[in-house]
């Protein structure tokens, strides 16, 4: 029998759009490719990389294919896509469930099968399907039904990546239809009010991700630091601090999401990259049971519960991530309850605590564990139970 495995945990990978938007190449992936591999991201996990919008020609063919931009891609897709496997990587494309895709190139509406089978032969692994010029008399569940089962039956196995930014109520309806991981929320931006708007609008919807299925809180921008072509994706004038991409990082990574990185990895400096290659978080997002993470309230408990919490995510092995999360703009001491997580002071169990930031063991604690958070910053921990 076949093994099952494509998209048990969330995607790990490169998008082109947050830095790049329509100002993508040949040139550009097959770079990226290499800096994937040789700069260790490969090696940590990342192994998609992804087009995103504006790579074909406005207008399909006379057979009604799609067509690969000239001037971006000389050589076409089928050489860009084996010039990324060669590197050991896997290949993704974008196309969109409308008439057109977001920034006006041809969508995949009634034509799903013809560009499943041409990305098939393309030798895609990964399709982001976007939500933009939708007919307005189709139902968008039935769109990603019809787009999923004409990539089950391409002849090759491809990741399903549904992008309807939370329309239509899509967590009630996206598992069924057969789409590996959908987006939940508007674009991001490069800034820390839209890391914490996305936190805060998906930490209630911990029951509509997992195995096969999982809740996309969209690409990450860490290390983008406001370059971007898009103005309104980056503003030029810094994006975030590191403390803040890291408490992004460590909530995507928590909460479930795919981690697609944005920034220019060509470039990266190194905080970026030990935060995108933090392999304690990375293991902790792709821990094989693929359970969302529950809030609970830190003490002292007049914290608005918006301004500074808890997550925890049961992991499979027994263990618990724990993340201190501070929200708010002064620096806070934020104590975990070990009852709010299960664990009764008459059981004498105790919890031996590694940080997943420091890179090292804290000891054993009882009962309660307490922190120094700065605003922006994060404490991420792995609890193992000592009984
Ligand atoms: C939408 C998506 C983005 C990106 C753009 C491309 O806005 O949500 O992630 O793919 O389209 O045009």
């Amino acid at each position: 029998m076949k093994q099952i495995s494509l998209g048990n945990t969330p995607a790990l990978g490169w998008n082109s759009w947050n830095t790049f938007t329509w100002d993508i190449s040949e040139k550009l992936i097959m770079e990226t490719a290499d800096a994937l591999v040789a700069n260790g991201y490969l090696e940590a996990g990342y192994e998609y990389l992804v087009i995103d919008d504006c790579w074909s020609l406005k207008e399909r063919d006379e057979q009604g294919n799609l067509v690969p931009d000239p001037k971006k891609f000389p050589h076409g897709m089928k050489a860009v896509a084996d010039y990324v496997h060669s590197k050991g990587l896997k290949f993704g494309m974008y196309s969109c469930a409308g008439t057109h895709t977001c920034a006006g190139h041809p969508g995949s509406f009634e034509h799903e099968f013809q560009d499943a089978k041409q990305f098939a032969e393309w030798g895609v692994d990964y399709l982001k399907y976007d939500y933009c010029f939708k007919p307005r008399y189709m139902n968008g569940e039935l769109l990603y039904k019809r787009m999923s089962l004409a990539l089950k039956n391409c002849g090759r196995d491809i990741l399903f990546s549904a992008c309807n930014w939370g329309e239509d109520n899509v967590h009630d309806w996206i598992r069924e239809s057969g789409c590996h991981s959908y987006r939940s929320t508007v674009d991001i931006q490069d800034n820390w009010d839209s890391i914490r708007n996305i936190a805060l609008s998906q930490i209630d919807k911990k029951a509509f991700t997992g195995n096969y299925c999982h809740n996309d809180m969209d690409m990450l921008v860490v290390g983008m630091y406001g370059g971007s072509n898009s103005d309104w994706i980056g503003n030029k004038i810094g994006g975030c601090t590191d403390e803040q991409y890291k408490s992004h990082f460590s909530l995507w990574a928590m909460m479930g999401s795919p981690l697609m990185i944005g920034c220019d990895i060509r470039n990266a400096n190194q905080v970026t990259k030990d935060i995108l290659q933090n392999k304690d978080l990375i293991a902790i997002n792709q821990d094989p049971e693929a359970r969302g993470a529950y809030r609970i309230k830190v003490e002292p408990n007049w914290f608005n519960e918006k301004d500074a919490f808890v997550l925890v995510k049961a992991l499979e092995n027994g263990d618990l991530a724990i993340g201190l999360f501070n929200f708010s703009d002064n620096t806070r001491e934020l104590t975990v309850q070990f009852w709010d997580m299960g664990i009764p002071a008459a059981s004498g169990a105790a919890l031996s605590m590694y940080d997943c930031w420091e890179h090292k063991e804290l000891g054993v604690f009882k009962e309660r564990f307490a922190a120094h958070v700065p605003s922006g910053d994060c404490v991420v921990l792995r609890a193992k139970l000592v009984i």
